[in-house]
């Protein structure tokens, strides 16, 4: 498929028209108020992933590609040796905003690598490269989720309940998104399912952002309570389990928002296929099982009185606020990626798509 520039001036995270700076779509405001932030420093950036204004793993590998292009503009570098210099304090400090989804790191680590093949080059040269490489990271997600999206069609048939958590539809992704994908390719072709959406405690990503996206898109979804998703499925409404993923460890385990696993499990119990579905850059393979997945802990705040007009519990009650879990890849049915629908043994099959 050929990406256009208006496809990605379309996604919730762009580099403004005249290229200096990036836009995103405040997710933390949706879905009452549609609200755009233009980022332009290292501070700016590192806030809105920490505050997740801009969310989901590959909008933050996206955005954080654009941000690399953006510092190395306003640099003001001298030479290719300082202008390096200054990306790889930047990119260290971009990426101890968020530490669990791979794609942050990842674009970082892309972006990097292309400065370092323009070491001697003169600094406009090694920006002009910078912005390419931010568009294509920007362009192969797009492609990668179109991909997603056929190989998770093919998985299910018309009229199929389908159970996802938190939000990995076009806001968190790029055009169509990861689990959301096949729901909203499927639509295009006149293929309708019936998507129930986990609210997703504690940060209501499922209610914010998946429920709005897939109602705006004119999808028959229903939105539930995460400690329903059992009922629901003993009412033999779902037929499939969609998720998306922040990092896929090289035996299959995989971190995904907080309250994933108990899906799986639920899954497992009922006999419904579960599956997650990322793309290949959010596959790590260097990091051998999902215990070696660092999970980020948050402010307990979220819990006790964010979405409250008053405290839910008392200022002292300890609380206990993982963003993520890690699902065992026993519980996996198949991961689909850009490069195919994998299934166990996980471990020899993500190897070889991973060559
Ligand atoms: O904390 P968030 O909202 O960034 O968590 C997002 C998720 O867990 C998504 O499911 C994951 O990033 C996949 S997005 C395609």
């Amino acid at each position: 498929m050929s990406v256009t520039r208006e496809d990605m001036a379309g996604c919730s995270v762009h580099l403004t028209g005249d290229e200096t700076a990036v836009e995103i779509l405040d997710q933390r405001a949706l879905p009452n108020v549609t609200d755009y932030l233009r980022l332009e420093t290292a501070e700016e950036f590192y806030e809105a992933i920490r505050t997740l204004a801009v969310r989901g793993a590959p909008a933050i590998g996206i955005c954080a590609g654009y941000a690399m292009y953006v510092l190395a503009l306003r640099s003001g570098a001298a030479d290719s040796e300082a202008l390096l210099a200054k990306l790889e304090k930047d990119g260290d400090y971009l990426i101890s905003s968020r530490p669990t989804a791979v794609n942050l790191a990842w674009a970082v680590r892309r972006m990097l690598e292309k400065a370092r093949t323009m070491r001697g080059a003169a600094p406009e040269a090694v920006i002009a490269a910078l912005k390419e490489e931010s568009l294509a990271i920007h362009a192969e997600d797009i492609e990668m989720c179109t991909r997603i999206s056929e190989y998770g069609l093919s998985l299910v048939k018309p009229g199929d309940g389908i159970l996802t958590h938190c939000n990995a539809g076009p806001l968190a992704t790029s055009k169509y998104g990861t689990a959301i994908g096949p729901v909203l390719l499927g639509k295009e072709r006149g293929i309708d399912f019936k998507v129930f959406s986990d609210e997703t405690r504690p940060l209501l990503q499922g209610a914010r952002l998946t429920s709005y996206e897939l109602q705006k898109a004119g999808v028959d979804v229903t939105l539930i309570c995460d400690n329903m998703a059992s009922i629901v499925m003993k009412n033999g409404w779902v037929q499939a389990c969609f998720v998306g993923c922040d990092r896929i460890a090289a035996n299959g385990d995989f971190a995904n928002k907080i309250g994933t696993s108990g899906v799986a499990i639920l899954a497992k119990h009922y006999g419904i296929p579960f599956y997650t579905l990322g793309p290949s850059s959010t596959i790590d393979m260097d990091c051998p099982t999902g215990g070696d997945i660092r999970i980020e802990l948050r402010d307990p705040e979220e819990i006790k009185s964010l979405w409250y007009e008053k405290p839910m519990a008392l200022p002292e009650v300890k609380c206990y606020n993982p963003a993520f879990d890690v699902t065992d890849h026993s519980l996996v049915t198949a991961i689909v990626t850009d490069r195919g629908i994998v299934y166990p043994p996980f471990d020899e099959n993500l190897k070889k798509i991973m060559g």
